[in-house]
């Protein structure tokens, strides 16, 4: 099939590469001339595993292509794939504006008949906006059709290689058959379904999903306090088919540019009609608060904060990405820095993104993950990078002032931690180590 996706954005760039590795003609569009130019020269503004060989063989192969003209790109299409952002408003809604721009373009400039996908996340009832917007400026005939993404950031390639299903919603069954030949080589589950249905499906999967982490989040602040142990909570639960054993990983919370802002969205959707969504505004809430546990911990361990020195490892929202939207770090430094502490801060890709979002003369970079921690107070460790697993405790101890840790994700086991001087801190466990006397610390304890 001949392809058009409108955006190269994260969902965007990586549909198209993939939608060309499964063998078709795709053009990815952008208004950006130098993002285009970047894609040209082989070059990927985003991190992500595996995108890079993919997009270099498809280009080698004829398969895809950059442009920044939309006219040719969706006139030589047959399909057009509308991947642009939908960023929140202040007010919680999804932005549409970018969405309308790309319509009217696709409305001005075809020339016959075209099926427009929208991939980006929209609310309900948006694609048959983006039908109006075209059909008003169009008489040839066009059908529109809703493919939500499922991908996620680190996983992304796999995610769209290899998805769980691909859910598409239709209003005319003329495009059931050339969607499904589409993605019949992806998987088995292709759920086929009405426009409206499909718009829900994303934001209820985003929804659940977030749900899930506030859940076990909550769960692992009660086990704090009664002495049980999340991790295995969370396994005992997760054996049972009903439940499942993803997305029960107590932490931090959850960030990240889909589900912060698809959380507040689907509040806003169903306040829209009168709907009050209390259980999803519950986890939302749950969510706010959890990354600042990290903080209580440290003044728990510490006492005042004020002209402490205090290591972070992990920047991005998750591992395996550069991506800082919604990092719970962001939070905890700032908060950090209004309670007087130095931050020598440490990422292994996300620091110059990091460092557009916030940067302040309190934070030193640091370059390893030994360099953040060398003459701290403590250490946080709010992304789970598969590198932090690997330092020797003992060694950690001792360049630091005194052996704290934080985990903000239960990277360490009981031997690692039992066998260390650290005052160890994680989430939902029972203290590892306490604070014993052979702890030779000089925290202060409350
Ligand atoms: C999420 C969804 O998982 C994708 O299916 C969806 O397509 C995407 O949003 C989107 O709407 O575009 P993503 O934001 O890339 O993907 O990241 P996830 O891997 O889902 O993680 C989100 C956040 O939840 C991270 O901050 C992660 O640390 C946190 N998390 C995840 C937990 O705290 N505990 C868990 O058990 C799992």
């Amino acid at each position: 099939m001949k392809i058009a996706v409108i955006g190269t954005g994260y969902v965007g760039l990586v549909s198209g590469v993939c939608f060309s590795e499964i063998g078709n003609h795709v053009v990815c569009v952008d208004n950006d001339p130098s993002k285009v130019e970047m894609l040209r020269n082989g070059e990927i503004p985003i991190y992500e595993p595996g995108l890079q060989e993919l997009l270099n063989n498809n280009v080698y192969r004829g398969k895809l292509s950059f442009t920044t003209d939309i006219g040719q790109a969706v006139r030589d299409s047959e399909l057009i794939i509308i991947a642009v952002g939908t960023p929140s408003m202040p007010n919680g809604e999804a932005n549409l504006s970018y969405i309308e721009q790309v319509a009217i373009e696709i409305g001005t400039v075809m020339d016959g008949y075209k099926i427009v996908v929208t991939k980006s996340t929209v609310p309900v009832g948006t694609n048959y906006k983006v039908k109006q917007w075209i059909s008003e400026l169009t008489d040839h005939p066009f059908d529109i059709v809703s493919i939500p993404e499922f991908l996620r950031e680190g996983t992304a390639v796999k995610d769209t290689l290899f998805p769980d299903r691909v859910v598409i919603g239709i209003d005319n069954p003329r495009v059931r058959e050339p969607l499904i030949e589409l993605h019949k080589s992806l998987t088995d589950h292709i759920v086929i379904t009405d426009i409206r249905s499909s718009e829900m499906i994303k934001y209820a999967s985003n929804a659940f999903l977030a749900t899930k982490i506030s859940f076990i989040n909550e769960i692992a602040n009660i086990c704090e306090k009664v002495g049980a142990d999340v991790t295995k909570v969370a396994e005992g639960m997760g054996y049972d088919k009903r439940i499942g054993n993803t997305f029960l990983q107590a932490g931090i919370g959850y960030g990240g540019s889909c589900f912060p802002k698809d959380t507040e969205a689907l509040i806003q959707i169903a306040g829209n009609v009168d709907y009050e969504f209390k259980l999803l505004k519950s986890v939302v809430e749950v969510n706010k608060d959890q990354r600042f546990n990290v903080i209580h911990k440290l003044e728990d361990a510490l006492g005042t904060l004020n002209g402490r020195r205090i290591g972070v490892w992990g920047l991005a929202f998750k591992p395996n990405t550069d991506d800082v939207r919604d990092a719970p770090a962001i939070d905890i430094i700032n908060t950090l820095i209004q309670k007087g502490a130095l931050v020598q801060a440490y990422d292994p890709i996300a620091i110059d993104n990091f460092r557009l979002v916030l940067n302040a003369p309190e934070i030193e970079w640091s370059k390893s993950a030994m360099e953040a921690a060398g003459g701290c107070d403590a250490i946080c460790l709010l992304t789970e990078w598969s590198e932090f697993a690997e330092i020797n405790l003992t060694d950690l101890a001792s360049i630091m002032k005194q052996p704290v840790m934080i985990d903000g994700r239960n990277v360490y086991g009981p031997k690692e931690i039992e066998s260390s001087p650290f005052v160890y801190y994680s989430v939902g466990r029972p203290n590892l180590n306490t604070i014993d006397d052979d702890k030779h610390v000089t925290v202060v304890l409350h």
